[in-house]
């Protein structure tokens, strides 16, 4: 009986998969769309949890296959779904149709305090949080706040020259305490005795650190929002207490303190002192609790930290292995220093032009975030190909295979801060680390400036050298995340001042 049962139930899940997987590859066929027919029914979520390596890494490999057609249909359990593989589609999805394209493809459940934030967070809610929080990223703002991440990369120097252990290995760990003292400074006001004893990147690291169980819920969220809504799952229960809490202290402090700063702390308590925020096109309405703001603060630490730390991280390794630009890198940060009596601030770090160039080429080489994800909200057409897309159909679309195609960046492998030398523009839809449209990332400029600060006072003070001069590089298993893991950055202290 126990048998007959099991093998009922067997079978009916193969008819169930059988079915599902042919509905969806007749759904794209019949819009005359080719489909990926690995797997029929989890699509590039099969390969990422079959295989080792990042799902960005599938992406990629599909891009390449099929990057001649507009698009290609995946499989996504019930929902439609649809890899964009021509820059125009792209552009149209993420920045020209933002009326059918402002959905992210990331839900929230209800419950889930710290999901409700800017990246979460989809239509009238969103686009209240999002015009709330701008004023924290305006220029007056990044001035004012550069001479932390300033300080910040100082106590950066200093640290590692006491701790010679830190000079050889990987070195994103204390790229990553960097960034998160200069967030916790800049952003949130909150200062340490050390850069190395904050609390807050514990909370950070475990906010996105991959786990089965988180990437598990993550891609259900991408494969059945209804199936996610209907289990409940949420991303972010076990932080609550402590970042709520945490926040919450913050924001008391700041109000007892009576000192304005013109930070997050003091933006949270002129948002509660406004009281219930509201959109008047919509009529939605969002009460500033302290887990709403936290939500936001959960969003902007992390940020702050991974991505940045990864562009620094990138940014040593591909110098360590070109000696002849760190030379070049080395020599505008030698002379810029001199210049300006050995203090750079927000207006000189602007100037440094070579540094751009290199720090752009370090995000078109490894570019943090290896793909981007839409939902369409209202039926559509996709110009290339004249593509029918139905509401409700989960769209993606590649950064890092687009930063390394050939037929839009000759040797693409090879890092040449030259390729954003002066007067060369690469248009949107070619060059996105921090995405494009209305969605684009809020901290694209106060990251560059935090990874700009870090890396020339670094390099004021070390040269940098790789073992594994090999460029087959192997990247961490993630389900969005573009990290390199088999690369090795060796600090040696040069003879400055
Ligand atoms: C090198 C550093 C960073 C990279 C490469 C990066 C990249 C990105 C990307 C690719 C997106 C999605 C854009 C899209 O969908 O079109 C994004 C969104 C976002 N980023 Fe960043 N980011 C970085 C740092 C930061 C920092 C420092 C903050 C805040 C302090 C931040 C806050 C956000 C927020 C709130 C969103 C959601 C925007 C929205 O949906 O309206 N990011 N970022």
């Amino acid at each position: 009986m126990f048998l007959s049962v099991i093998l009922i139930t067997f079978l009916i899940t193969l008819i169930f998969i059988y079915v599902i997987g042919n509905n969806n590859e007749r759904y794209w066929k019949k819009r005359g769309i080719k489909f990926y027919s690995k797997n029929k029914v989890l699509g590039v979520y099969w390969d990422f949890f079959t295989k080792k390596g990042a799902l960005f890494e599938t992406f990629g490999e599909l891009y390449n296959e099929y990057k001649k057609e507009p698009a290609i249909g995946i499989g996504s359990l019930m929902s439609p779904s649809l890899f964009v593989t021509n820059p125009k589609n792209m552009q149209q999805v993420l920045q020209a149709d933002f009326n059918s394209f402002n959905h992210r493809g990331i839900e929230r459940n209800e419950g889930d305090i710290l999901a409700d934030n800017i990246v979460f967070l989809n239509g009238p809610r969103w686009k209240l949080m999002r015009q709330s929080m701008s004023p924290l990223f305006t220029s007056a703002k990044l001035k004012n706040m550069y001479y932390i991440m300033d300080k910040s990369a100082q106590d950066l120097v200093a640290y590692m020259k006491e701790h010679p252990k830190l000079w050889e290995g990987d070195c994103y760990e204390t790229m990553m305490t960097f960034c998160n003292a200069s967030v916790c400074g800049a952003i949130f006001g909150i200062g340490a005795q050390s850069i190395f004893d904050s609390p807050f990147l514990d909370l950070a690291k475990k906010a996105f650190t991959p786990s089965f169980k988180r990437n598990l819920a993550f891609a259900t969220m991408q494969l059945s929002p209804r199936l996610f809504n209907f289990l409940g799952l949420k991303l972010f229960k076990d932080l609550e207490d402590t970042f709520i809490g945490a926040i919450t202290k913050v924001i008391e402090r700041r109000k007892n303190e009576n000192v304005k700063k013109h930070d997050f702390a003091d933006l949270c308590i002129n948002i509660q002192k406004n009281g219930i925020m509201k959109d008047f096109a919509s009529g939605c309405e969002v009460k500033p609790t302290d887990g709403v703001l936290a939500a936001q603060a959960l969003t902007f630490l992390a940020a702050g930290i991974e991505p940045v730390a990864t562009v620094m991280f990138n940014t040593f390794l591909h110098l360590g292995r070109n000696p002849d630009i760190l030379q070049k890198m080395h020599q505008e940060i030698d002379e810029t220093f001199e210049k300006h009596n050995g203090k750079v601030n927000f207006d000189v770090i602007n100037t440094m032009e070579y540094t751009d160039k290199v720090l752009n080429e370090a995000m078109r080489i490894s570019p943090p975030l290896g793909y981007l994800t839409r939902r369409c909200v209202k039926d559509t057409v996709l110009p290339v190909g004249n593509i029918k897309v139905e509401s409700g159909t989960n769209m993606y679309t590649p950064i890092y295979a687009l930063h390394h195609d050939p037929d839009i960046y000759p040797e693409p492998d090879v890092f040449n801060p030259e390729r954003f030398a002066k007067g060369i523009n690469y248009s949107d839809e070619f060059y996105m680390p921090f995405g494009i449209g209305n969605r684009m990332c809020i901290g694209a400029r106060y990251s560059k400036l935090q990874m700009a600060a870090g890396v020339v006072h670094v390099l004021k003070h070390f040269t940098v050298r790789t073992k594994k001069t090999n460029t087959d590089t192997k990247f961490k298993y993630h389900i969005v995340n573009v990290r390199p893991i088999d690369a090795d950055v060796e600090f040696i202290p040069r003879n400055t001042k």
